[in-house]
């Protein structure tokens, strides 16, 4: 830890305490209050720690916070995006504290954004005030921090584009995702694309007397529980046709280097209590979740789910299904083909209707680049010369392929969440030691990477 970390580090906790209180839930309108009051508290605490035109820039949706400071247009820049938005934190009954009242425990702060992602966008704006009171800032640095993410960055694209000229760096810099552990650090070379769906089934106009009528009409939540029973098979291959046909494949020599990393099947059936893992067949469970493509079922209702029991076929059904995309898979294509594919196996008597909620392309991050190298340098100074591991995540973050496409610019992704992070979950924390490597870890980044490029 450097002087500067010790000296300041309960200050930093204090403030992103301060952060962590307000419930800028993104997924609720009844929360805008909460996302503007997040997005001027992360405005204030960059002009604080020495940014330039620190601006909260409006869109059609949440405003994104902008600040800068160019201290030779010479230097290599570095874009740092982040998000303020949080999940919901539902289901808040099972949080043993409250979720929106950050507290310490175990070295642990646990809070609804703990980890995902205010605690990790924060460790970027304390290397920058560290950077900036130590004389040490050897690189130019933008930051964009949104309130979008956790509902697809809907206005993120178009604020890209209207400010392309703005946001012009050599490099993305991202903490939002995770580590393999404290004393194992990892950089996050992948991200799994994302196609989000959902489908409405309509059988009889009303609900009917399930005694009545029951036997002689489909029963759309019947329906429904045969469509989605029949997307995946016993070896956990997704049915639908055509849906593997662009994944990529991976050669056998990356295959046995990914399976390096460590790894413990009991400690991670441990973890969540199962008792015995499930996936496609002929794949590691690390492989399951990152290099191959997959469904999930995220909810589904209809009829009678009150207390005690109401005789009753629904007219309606409905599921929310989200698939997992890897390499060379669109998003769009996937769309489409499952639409096709659930039209065309919903039985006679079901109308069906199929819509995208949102979607998100694969990336991969080449590790053979200068940006990788000042990372993987970073790294192995803060965590006594242990080089990072590259290791493709399972989770999504729709932006970071928009940034290359639209900017042309790779992002580095210092993730330094783990996994017992319960991130979207009740309890989500992130560990103190966590965010003090990660600050630790962040300003070496720039002297690297000022160094060698
Ligand atoms: N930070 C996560 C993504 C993530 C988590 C990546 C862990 C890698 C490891 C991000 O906030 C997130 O939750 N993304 C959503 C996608 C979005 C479109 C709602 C996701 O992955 O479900
Ligand atoms: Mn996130
Ligand atoms: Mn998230």
């Amino acid at each position: 830890m450097t002087p500067y970390i010790k000296e300041h580090k309960d200050r930093f906790l204090a403030e992103l305490f301060d952060l962590l209180r307000i419930p800028s839930v993104s997924t609720d309108v009844t929360y805008q209050p909460d996302i503007n009051k997040a997005a001027a508290f992360i405005a204030h605490q960059l002009n604080e720690a020495g940014a330039d035109k620190v601006e909260v820039c409006q869109t059609a949706g949440n405003p994104v916070v902008y600040g800068e400071k160019i201290i030779d247009p010479k230097l290599p820049t570095v874009l740092v995006y982040g998000h303020y938005d949080v999940q919901p934190a539902d289901p808040i009954d099972l949080w043993d504290t409250p979720p929106f009242e950050p507290t310490l425990k175990d070295n642990k702060i646990y809070a609804r954004g703990a980890s995902d992602d205010k605690g990790q966008m924060y460790m970027h704006v304390k290397a920058f005030e560290s950077m900036m009171k130590n004389n040490t800032l050897a690189c130019n640095v933008k930051f964009m921090i949104e309130g979008e993410e956790e509902i697809g960055s809907v206005n993120l694209g178009q604020f890209i584009n209207e400010r392309k000229a703005n946001l012009d760096a050599d490099v993305i810099l991202i903490s939002d995702t995770g580590m393999i552990s404290i004393d194992t650090p990892s950089i996050t070379v992948g991200l799994r694309g994302l196609s989000y769906m959902e489908i409405e089934l309509t059988g009889p106009n009303r609900d009917l007397h399930s005694g009545m009528y029951g036997g002689a009409v489909q029963n759309p939540l019947n329906a429904m529980a045969e469509v989605v029973a029949s997307l995946k098979d016993a070896d956990g291959h997704i049915t639908i046709p055509g849906f593997y046909d662009k994944v990529e494949i991976l050669s056998d020599e990356d295959r046995a280097k990914m399976a390096k990393a460590p790894f413990s099947l009991d400690d991670y059936k441990k973890a969540l209590a199962i008792e015995k893992e499930f996936g496609e067949k002929g794949y590691s469970t690390n492989e399951r979740t990152s290099i191959r493509p997959t469904l999930d079922v995220n909810g589904m209702w209809g009829g009678y789910t009150g207390e005690g029991a109401k005789t009753v076929i629904p007219s309606k059904a409905y599921a929310k299904i989200s698939m997992r995309l890897v390499p060379h898979q669109s998003w769009e294509e996937i769309s489409e083909i499952f639409t096709k594919h659930i039209e065309s196996i919903v039985p006679d008597g079901i109308l069906v209707k199929v819509t995208t909620h949102h979607g998100g392309t694969p990336v991969v991050i080449p590790t053979n680049s200068t940006e990788f190298k000042a990372a993987s340098n970073a790294y192995a100074e803060a965590f006594d010369g242990k080089e990072p591991i590259p290791v493709r995540s399972g989770g999504s973050i729709p932006i970071v392929a928009l940034f290359k496409e639209e900017l042309g610019l790779d992002s580095i992704m210092m993730g330094f969440g783990l996994d017992s992070d319960a991130i979207h979950s009740p309890n989500e924390k992130f560990g103190v030691d966590n965010f003090l490597k990660g600050i630790e870890t962040i300003e070496l980044f720039y002297k690297h990477y000022a160094a060698i490029k």
